[in-house]
């Protein structure tokens, strides 16, 4: 199985987004724009480029909204088809016709790593890719991060975090890796550990949202306890993944905003306004 091509991509999107309520209370904060695009549909583009088709998307509430989005409004269609106002919607168009998408729900919210095994109804036996789109990423120079960790995956068939150096007194946020670099910008990783006070960090290298995954992660989740804040920890299942076979740490070529706190959300609003 870890010969197979990645083709979809599952997004947890049931958080409760309690940083930005009441935005947050009756949709998702995955669905929140920067400028006039919402957050999953920038994360769903960014799959698209990496040559997924699937799009596997782990919801709480606020379903509608996200079913809606990605769907045909054949009143709207109507209505705006032969105006000039017909190109606000040639994105959107774009991103239905390319893919597939299908839901979950995560009927309690018991962390992110709950959320991924969740969604194993709609991954199956096969490698698969994970974006948190409130973190969004954007590569001026290049592939996209994601489209740069499938073809690393390709290279490796292994699970794969792209991680990146943040200040040492933001360790607490993150999953923070101990690793040794095997080559430039990659690390082999050995520990790691969720959400870390300053100086318990092993370093200043920490997990951001964007994986690939390779089956087995859901038998690892099963039996993953809670850890950090009560919650089943992606990075806890990780770790042990780590420790039986091989996970890859990779210093990604571009920039993340962390869309999930105000700061990070008005940056990369003034980011894609000015390009
Ligand atoms: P966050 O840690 O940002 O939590 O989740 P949150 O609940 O969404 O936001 P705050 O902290 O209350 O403001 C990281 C990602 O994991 C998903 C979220 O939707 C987000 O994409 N998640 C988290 C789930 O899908 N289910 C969970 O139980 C927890």
């Amino acid at each position: 199985m870890s010969h197979t091509k990645i083709r979809k991509c599952l997004f947890p999107a049931a958080g409760y987004g309690t940083r930005f309520l009441p935005a947050t209370k009756a949709i998702p904060k995955e669905m929140l724009p920067v400028l006039t695009k919402p957050l999953l549909q920038y994360g769903v583009e960014e799959a698209i480029s990496a040559g997924l088709d699937t799009m596997a998307i782990v919801t709480g509430r606020g379903k509608r909204a996200i079913e809606d989005h990605f769907d045909i409004s054949y009143e709207l269609e109507h209505q705006i088809k032969g105006t000039s106002k017909e190109h606000y919607l040639t994105e959107i168009r774009a991103v239905i016709t390319k893919c597939t998408f299908s839901y979950t729900r995560q009927v309690e919210m018991k962390g992110l790593g709950h959320a991924i095994l969740s969604g194993q109804t709609l991954i199956g036996d096969e490698p698969f890719a994970v974006i948190l789109a409130d973190d969004l990423c954007d590569n001026d120079e290049g592939p996209t991060v994601l489209n740069q960790m499938v073809k690393l995956y390709e290279k490796h068939r292994c699970s794969i975090v792209a991680i990146e150096e943040v200040p040492i007194e933001e360790t607490h946020k993150y999953g923070v890796i101990k690793a040794h670099e095997i080559e430039k910008n990659l690390f082999e990783i050995e520990d790691m550990v969720e959400k870390p006070d300053p100086k318990d960090a092993p370093s200043n290298l920490a997990i951001i949202g964007r994986y690939i995954l390779t089956p087995d992660i859901f038998e690892i989740l099963e039996q993953t306890l809670p850890g950090k804040n009560g919650e089943i920890q992606i990075t806890d299942a990780l770790r042990t993944q780590a420790q039986k076979g091989k996970v890859l740490g990779f210093k990604f070529a571009g920039r993340r905003f962390d869309c999930g706190s105000v700061d990070g959300f008005v940056e990369a609003t003034n980011y894609f306004y000015a390009k």
